[in-house]
């Protein structure tokens, strides 16, 4: 039997491939644009999630998107399944086999969501691990597609924690050929080894500690929350972070066209301003309701 097609993150996947999943989300968007997305290429298709963490965007998201596409969905929190009280995901992963056509998990470990694509004989989509969340960066992509053109040309800028979201953004610039700078402190940034990774792939990232030179130049500004699902708040945490926060100061240091994007949710005042998240530079609205859109895409991909 062939192995199910997993979305589990962007490092596995070829840039042709991600290239074809945006472009299907940039046709469901646009339904003229696209005979795809007239029909309903899931009916009859059933996708499973679970969530071991919370969630607003990818919950209602992949669930319209199910339902739009023609599919159903069926969700599980692990509180009130059996996986809180201890099941194996392994076997977890062998039953919603046997009853649905996809899974979407959303984990405290990446290693629990490996385990589930190493045992379910159904497509497994990464929602979100403390590792990555590529279903967020390809709902991004398609934002700054749509605000800035073609990706290949342009420098993004990250400012903030190297978290979860900002490692499945190095592996975006290593596959789609724009420049990613991250700006973080020591302490915080990402790995070595990623970056590493992502140079010798051909990506064009870099590693700083000074907010102010990442942005320099930048097409979009990116940032996330200090204090990620699963990590402590700490007075020393908000110390480090401060500098880093995207106010007005740090915008008017881009190109004046610049954009900011944030995976939500966003905490003002901490990582990013209110002026800033609410002002004319912000497309985080356009970006969430993207994820509806690339989700489907990364569905139809999976599934169809
Ligand atoms: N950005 C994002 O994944 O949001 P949720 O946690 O609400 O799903
Ligand atoms: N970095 C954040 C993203 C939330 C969507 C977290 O992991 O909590």
């Amino acid at each position: 039997m062939a192995s199910p097609r997993h979305f589990l993150d962007l490092d596995l996947l070829k840039s042709d491939e991600l290239r074809r999943i945006l472009d299907m989300g940039h046709a469901y968007k646009h339904p003229a644009a696209g005979a795809a997305a007239k029909n309903q290429p899931l009916a009859g298709r059933t996708l499973a999630m679970v969530f071991e963490k919370p969630s607003t965007r990818t919950r209602v998201s992949f669930e319209l998107a199910m339902r739009q596409l023609g599919g159903d969905v069926v969700v599980l929190s692990a509180a009130d399944s059996q996986m809180g009280r201890g099941e194996p995901v392994a076997d977890t992963a062998r039953v919603l086999s046997r009853y649905v056509d996809a899974i979407m998990m959303r984990t405290t470990e990446k290693s629990k969501l490996d385990e589930m694509a190493a045992y379910a004989t159904v497509p497994v989509i990464n929602g979100l691990t403390n590792l990555s969340h590529p279903c967020q960066i390809m709902a991004d992509l398609m934002t700054l597609e749509e605000h800035k053109g073609g990706l290949n040309d342009k420098v993004v800028a990250w400012s903030g924690d190297g978290n979860n979201v900002a490692t499945s953004w190095i592996h975006a610039a290593a596959r789609f050929g724009f420049e990613l700078r991250v700006a973080s402190p020591e302490p915080l940034q990402p790995a070595d080894e990623l970056i590493e990774w992502a140079r010798a792939q051909g990506g064009k990232v870099s590693v700083l500690n000074d907010p102010e030179a990442a942005v320099r130049g930048a097409d979009c500004i990116v940032t996330d929350t200090w204090v990620s699902m699963g990590v402590e708040a700490s007075v020393n945490r908000h110390n480090m972070l401060a500098p880093y926060r995207v106010d007005e100061r740090l915008m008017a240091a881009a190109k004046p066209d610049a954009i900011f994007m944030h995976c939500l949710p966003a905490k003002r005042g901490e990582e990013v301003s209110a002026a800033v998240i609410d002002g004319p530079q912000s497309v985080v609205w356009d970006e969430a309701e993207n994820r509806l859109h690339a989700q489907k895409g990364i569905l139809a991909w999976c599934l169809a």
